[in-house]
C-alpha cells in the first residue's frame, strides 16, 4: 500500500541539499518537551463505542481511516478534518494526524484494536525539514505514537509497518473516509464493486451516533455557547456592515473569527443572506450589501476542536425593528418552530415534527391567500402546494457532522422514533422569492428561517439554543443593544 496518500508535489521549487547543510540541520536540537501523559476523558467513551461496534461484527476486521488532506489547488490542501467515524471511535478530533487508520483485527474472542499512524519524521531524516506534508519544520510539532497511544488509550503502530494484504478473513472499510485507501482495499480483496459489508459497517457507525452520550451533549452545549457569542459579534458589527458593498462578508468574517477563536472552525459554510438572498437556501457567496430595512438571515455554527458542531439560524431586522410584513412572516415561522418543539418527546415519530411545522406554514400561507387550492387539499400528500414557500425539511440530526448520522437507515431516521439523547434541529422557514408573481409585490424578497438545536430528554425536550434571542421582542431588544 502507499505509505501516505499525499498527492505528488511539484519539484520545480525545491533547491538542492548540500551534504554540509544536511549534517548541520539534522543536529543540535534539544530533546522535545514531554507532552501530557494522561488519557483524555473521551478515550473511555470511545472505548465503549468500539466495544459496541465490535459486538456487531464478530469475525470481521474493520478499517476506519481518518482520511488524507484534500487538494484545494496544486500543492495547497483544504484544512485537514478527520472522518467523523474515525473521530467517533477514537475521540481524536481536530489534531488527528492525517493518514491515520483505526483498525479492529478480528480474533477468536472479539477484536484487537490498533491505531496505525505516522509518527513525526526523525530529525535525522530529510523529511524533517524538507517534506511540507509531514516535516515538523512545516507542520509544527507532531505527536509520537506513544503520545497518541496514551491520549486515546489505544495500541499504536507505525504506518510503514502496516500492510493490507497481511489481513486475513472478511474485512470491511468505511469507504468514504479515504478513497485512495479504499481503492487499494478493493484491489487487495479482489472486489470490483463495493461489498455490502462495507455499507453495513458504515450504517452501524452512523446509527450508533443517533443517541448522544453525556460527553457529546456537553460538547454540543459548548458549540452552541460559542455560536451564541458569534451571533452577538454579528449584532455588534452590523452597524458598520450597513452600506458596505460586501456587508455580508463583514458579518461572515465576524462569525468566522469567533469560530476560529473558540473552536476548530465553522461546522459548515456560513450562510449570511441579506434581503432577498435569504430566499436562496444555500447562499454561501455572502458578497452582497446589507441595507437598512432588510432582514438578515444568518445560518452558522461553531465546530469545536472535538468536531461537534452547532447549526443555528437567526433572522434579524437590520434597522432594529421588523416591518409589519416582516413581522407577520417571522411570527408564522416562530409559531411553526414552537408548535413542532412542543411535541418533541421519546416515542414520537421523527417525521411528525416536520408534518406539524408544515401544517402551521400551510395554514399561514393559506390564510394570506397564497394557495390556489384549499388548505385541506394542499395538506394532502398528492398536493403539498404550500411547499412552494418552504421546500426544505424541518429537522436533521446534529453532532460530529452538521447533517449527522447520514448513513442511518430510513427506518431509524426519517421514519424512526424519537429517543432520549437524540439531538436534531428544528428549522422551519418561509421564503417569498423576489420574482414570485403568485404573491403580492410587498411580500416578495422576504425570507425567514429560525433554527434551533434540540435535545430529546427522558420526558420531553430541551431547546439547547433557547438563549439566543428568538421572539420578536427579544430580537428587537438584542438589536437595541
Ligand atoms: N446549515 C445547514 C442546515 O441548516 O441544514
Ligand atoms: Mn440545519
Ligand atoms: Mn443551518
Amino acid at each position: 500500500m502507499a505509505k501516505d496518500s499525499t498527492p505528488p508535489r511539484n519539484e520545480n521549487r525545491s533547491a538542492p541539499i548540500s551534504e554540509a547543510f544536511r549534517a548541520f540541520i539534522q543536529t543540535g536540537w534539544a530533546q522535545p518537551a514531554p507532552v501530557s501523559a494522561r488519557p483524555w476523558p473521551v478515550s473511555r467513551n470511545a472505548a465503549g463505542r468500539r466495544d459496541e461496534i465490535s459486538g456487531q461484527f464478530p469475525g470481521v476486521t474493520l478499517i476506519v481511516p481518518a482520511g488524507s488532506p484534500k487538494q484545494r489547488s496544486n500543492d495547497t490542501d483544504y484544512p485537514f478534518r478527520p472522518h467523523s467515524a474515525f473521530t467517533y471511535l477514537t475521540g481524536w478530533g481536530h489534531s488527528a494526524t492525517p493518514g491515520s487508520i483505526l483498525i479492529a483485527i478480528a480474533t477468536a474472542t472479539g477484536h484487537e484494536w490498533e491505531l496505525v499512524m505516522r509518527g513525526p519524521a526523525p530529525r535525522t531524516s530529510d523529511e524533517f525539514y524538507a517534506n511540507a506534508a509531514i516535516g515538523e519544520f512545516w507542520t509544527g510539532r507532531r505527536p509520537t505514537l506513544e503520545d497518541v497511544g496514551t491520549w486515546l488509550a489505544l495500541n499504536t503502530r507505525e504506518r510503514e509497518d502496516f500492510e493490507l494484504p497481511a489481513l486475513t478473513g472478511p474485512w470491511a472499510i468505511i469507504r468514504e473516509a479515504d478513497p485512495v485507501l479504499t481503492a487499494e482495499c478493493d484491489a487487495v480483496r479482489g472486489f470490483t464493486s463495493p461489498p455490502a459489508l462495507d455499507a453495513d459497517v458504515e450504517r452501524v457507525a452512523s446509527e450508533m451516533r443517533l443517541i448522544k452520550d453525556d460527553y457529546e451533549v456537553s460538547e454540543l452545549r459548548a458549540a452552541i455557547a460559542s455560536t451564541h457569542a458569534g451571533f452577538n459579534d454579528i449584532v455588534e458589527v452590523l452597524p458598520r456592515s450597513i452600506g458596505h458593498a460586501r456587508g455580508e462578508r463583514i458579518v461572515e468574517g465576524a462569525f468566522h473569527s469567533r469560530a476560529r477563536l473558540e473552536g476548530n472552525s465553522v461546522g459548515y459554510d456560513s450562510i449570511v443572506a441579506s434581503g432577498s438572498h435569504a430566499c436562496i437556501l444555500h447562499w454561501v457567496t455572502n458578497d452582497g450589501p446589507i441595507s437598512p430595512g432588510d432582514l438578515l438571515l444568518v445560518d452558522a455554527g461553531v465546530e469545536r476542536d472535538s468536531l461537534y458542531t452547532a447549526d443555528i439560524t437567526r433572522t434579524i431586522p437590520v434597522s432594529g425593528t421588523f416591518t409589519p410584513h416582516q413581522r407577520e412572516v417571522y411570527e408564522a415561522v416562530l409559531e411553526a418552530a414552537d408548535v413542532a418543539f412542543a411535541m418533541v418527546k421519546p416515542g414520537v415519530s421523527f417525521h411528525e415534527i416536520h408534518d406539524t411545522a408544515m401544517a402551521v406554514i400551510a395554514t399561514r400561507v393559506s390564510d394570506w391567500g397564497f394557495l390556489p387550492v384549499s388548505l385541506t387539499k394542499s395538506l394532502k400528500k398528492t398536493s403539498q402546494l404550500h411547499r412552494r414557500f418552504m421546500i426544505h425539511g424541518t429537522s436533521h440530526h446534529l453532532g460530529l457532522d452538521v447533517h449527522d448520522c447520514a448513513h442511518a437507515r430510513k427506518e431509524r431516521y426519517l421514519q424512526g422514533t424519537l429517543a432520549a439523547g437524540m439531538v436534531f434541529t428544528i428549522e422551519p422557514g418561509l421564503y417569498f422569492q423576489p420574482d414570485d408573481e403568485t404573491v403580492p409585490a410587498e411580500w416578495r424578497g422576504i425570507g425567514v428561517r429560525i433554527e434551533d438545536n434540540i435535545l430529546v430528554t427522558a420526558t420531553g425536550a430541551e431547546n439547547l439554543s433557547a438563549a439566543i434571542p428568538r421572539s420578536v421582542a427579544a430580537v428587537e431588544d438584542w438589536m437595541a443593544g
